[in-house]
């Protein structure tokens, strides 16, 4: 995907290949991910999303972006979803998504968004959007609210991968539908009008270890969840945190083994350890050979409060300086809105629409 295409005048379409001519050097893959600020995260979200996020950054170029127009999709209180914008982006830095290593920014800072969302939505057809797995769900949870940006969702998702001429994109595996209809609209957008955008992979991470619920193995963790003692929140405190542990559910059975099949709440917690420690299931299942699984449970929460608390204590501090996370935004959002628009001109002038004059 990463191939120089070139159009009639001659022009280099992949802005990562000009770089590319320009330095002589084999660039970096580009990366684009984004997350919806929309609420308190999770054990859950932190070893899915945020852990590979931080991983990434060494060895690819990474975009992020906070979503929070997607966010809007669904109702919203405006001081909730303004805090849990800032809230958000505390946290990512604090758990090591350094802006220095990445472009970080926030979605509705580039206009290019919404404005590519126009466009690709006269290429995009109402049955792909009606049959996306998550439109049929979220139509269902929210039924008094089925709105045309819930249906839209996709296009946006697409706009903002599409812009940045992104190679991989890095999402759970309840994205990857949307990442296949980003890449249906690429190819017919360059069919239909010529080369221009590059059409992006799925990356679905190999640590994508699923992190199930405390209280019931078999349901993803989930910060929904009416019983808080199903989840551990990044918010929560060290005590809770190793409480919420030692009442997780297992079974009666005595061994720390892992066997997701008739012991899923004792595996759930081995994944857990192991991930959060860096020592192999095998290791972990050693470590508790023969010991009690009250110190087990103890042992696990003990190792991920051990990791939550100094990213909470460090996101309330990133928290309280609003000025440096503003600063954050517009540094992002200047290098993000110079790759977006470039592409957006590029798009305009291929559909025709008349160059507006600088
Ligand atoms: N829809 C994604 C989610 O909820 C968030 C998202 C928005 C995204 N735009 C994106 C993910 C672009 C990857 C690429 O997880």
């Amino acid at each position: 995907m990463t191939e120089i295409l070139s159009n009639k005048d001659g022009e280099a379409e992949n802005p990562n290949a000009v770089e590319q001519m320009k330095t002589g050097q084999a660039r970096r893959k580009r990366l684009f991910s984004a997350v919806q600020p929309s609420g308190t995260l999770t054990l859950g979200n932190y070893i899915g999303a945020i852990r590979n996020w931080r991983m990434l950054l060494d060895e690819y170029d990474c975009i992020y972006a906070l979503a929070d127009l997607h966010t809007l999709t669904v109702r919203q209180n405006p001081a909730d979803l303004r805090r849990n914008t800032y809230a958000l982006a505390a946290l990512y830095i604090a758990s090591g998504i350094d802006p220095e290593k990445c472009v970080l920014f926030v979605q509705s800072h580039v206009s290019a968004h919404a404005e590519l969302s126009w466009i690709l939505n006269t290429i995009t057809y109402p049955g792909e959007l009606q049959r996306m797995t998550q439109f049929k769900d979220k139509s269902r949870s929210h039924a008094d609210n089925v709105n045309m940006g819930l249906m839209d969702y996709p296009v946006l998702m697409a706009s903002d991968i599409l812009l940045y001429g992104a190679d991989l994109v890095p999402v759970g595996a309840d994205q990857k539908q949307h990442i296949e209809i980003t890449r249906d609209l690429a190819i017919r957008f360059n069919g239909r009008y010529s080369d221009t955008f590059i059409v992006p992979e799925p990356y679905i991470a190999k640590s994508g270890a699923k992190i199930m619920s405390l209280q019931d193995p078999s349901k993803k963790m989930s910060k929904s969840d009416p019983n808080p003692a199903a989840f551990i929140s990044m918010d929560d405190s060290r005590d809770t945190i190793i409480k919420k542990f030692r009442r997780a559910v297992t079974d009666s059975d005595t061994t720390v083994r892992y066997d997701e099949e008739h012991k899923p709440g004792v595996s759930n917690l081995l994944t857990i350890y192991s991930v959060i420690t860096g020592k192999s299931i095998g290791e972990a299942e050693a470590e508790f050979c023969g010991k009690m699984y009250g110190e087990f449970k103890t042992a696990v929460g003990e190792a991920v409060a051990d990791v939550v608390d100094p990213i909470r204590e460090e996101k309330n501090r990133i928290l309280k300086d609003k000025a440096y996370l503003d600063n954050v935004f517009k540094n992002g959002a200047e290098s993000a809105g110079r790759m977006a628009k470039r592409t957006l001109s590029k798009v305009y002038k291929r559909v025709g629409l008349v160059q507006a004059m600088p």
